[in-house]
């Protein structure tokens, strides 16, 4: 028997180079694609085609019919933890998430363990991507970082952050509890993951910009290593992808304090900087502007070109800063992949 090949990108996520590097792109499954649209219209609503686990892999699935993506990354949402914990979510039509008045600590404490239970279908998607996958594609997990996530919970919905960054310094015990039942929630949802066919987990910190180096040490550092020390108490030894989008200087911080086995980085990056975290044993996955993605053309091309040559003699995930914008033309996705894959 021949034994299945092991997926480039786990390769990559244990150290090796390639000339060309594995891709995927944050967010391929999605607006950008006419069959999503469609798909979408039969869904009472986006939260509702989340916890479809036949939808949902189908979504999950869509892209990698399309492009020679290395990944597929489950269709789900980062907001289905605060839901599962009771507090309530929604999305306007147009302009995103809403959340409802922020629950006490205790009574978000008092959810954790129900709230896996609640996500048992993200599991069931998981596994159903996963049997229909080609063995040499991989399947990543993921979850919002509790800063993040907190972030939404706090202002209730998508802004400029600062109303979460004001209640750091005005409720910092609150906050360090809210942190805590996230972290914890968090943890358990990436085992169910990783138990239902997810074999590398990401952590999305989108909103990590603005922070002191304390506050960001607090919020981000320690969580994320909390998290990560708690998946492996409990046995799961998939690798992990931190994304502390926005961090700027302090993602040397990060690279250095955070067990993952890569590091995302995001459009402002600079080659100097991956090429310092691949030097100190991590492997780095980004940073391609979306908006470059979005306009193509030979300015594209070349800006693929210079991220490969800077970043792949080390341990490189080719991908987006963030992710693909709605409006993004297909032909120019294809376009990029194939500059990437040679395929
Ligand atoms: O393809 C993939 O990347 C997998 C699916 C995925 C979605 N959201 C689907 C989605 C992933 C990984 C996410 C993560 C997510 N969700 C993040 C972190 C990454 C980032 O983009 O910063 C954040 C901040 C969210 C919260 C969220 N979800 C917002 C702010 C919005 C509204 C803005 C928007 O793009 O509409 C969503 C909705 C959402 N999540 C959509 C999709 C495909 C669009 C909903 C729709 O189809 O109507």
């Amino acid at each position: 028997m021949t034994e299945a090949p092991r997926p480039k990108l786990l390769r990559t996520l244990t150290g090796e180079a390639f000339e060309r590097p594995p891709v995927w792109f944050m967010r391929q499954a999605g607006r950008s694609l006419p069959e999503y649209r469609e798909l979408r219209t039969r869904a009472k609503d986006f939260l509702a085609f989340c916890y479809d686990p036949e939808m949902a892999a189908e979504a999950t699935l869509q892209p990698m019919r399309r492009f020679p993506f290395d990944a597929a990354i489950v269709f789900a949402d980062i907001l289905l933890i605060p839901q599962a914990l009771g507090q309530e979510v929604w999305f306007e039509a147009g302009e995103g998430p809403r959340l409802g008045p922020l629950p006490e600590v205790a009574a978000l404490a008092g959810e954790i363990e129900a709230s896996t239970g609640r996500l048992a279908s993200i599991g069931e998607t998981l596994s159903r991507v996963r049997s229909a996958l080609e063995p040499e594609r991989a399947l990543i997990g993921f979850a919002g970082a509790p800063w993040t996530v907190a972030t939404y919970m706090i202002e209730g919905r998508g802004s400029d952050r600062s109303g979460a960054r004001a209640f750091a310094y005005s409720q910092p015990e609150r906050l360090d509890q809210i942190l805590e039942v996230l972290v914890e929630a968090t943890a358990r949802y990436l085992v169910l993951q990783a138990r239902s066919g997810a074999q590398v987990l990401k952590l999305f910190e989108s909103w990590a910009e603005g922070l002191a180096e304390d506050v960001f040490q607090r919020v981000v550092v320690k969580p994320h290593q909390e998290i990560i020390r708690r998946v492996r108490a409990a046995g799961v030894d998939a690798p992990f992808i931190g994304f502390p989008r926005g961090a700027g200087a302090l993602v040397d911080i990060y690279a250095d304090a955070v067990p993952v086995q890569a590091v995302g980085l995001d459009t402002q990056a600079s080659l100097a900087q991956g090429r310092r975290i691949q030097a100190g044993g991590k492997a780095i996955q980004g940073a391609l502007d979306n908006l470059l993605l979005r306009e193509g053309g030979s300015a594209m091309d070349a800006r693929i070109d210079a991220l490969i040559e800077g970043w792949s003699p080390g341990p490189y995930i080719f991908n987006l800063g963030h992710g693909v914008l709605p409006d993004t033309p297909v032909a120019h996705i294809e376009r990029a992949v194939r500059r990437i894959t040679g395929k």
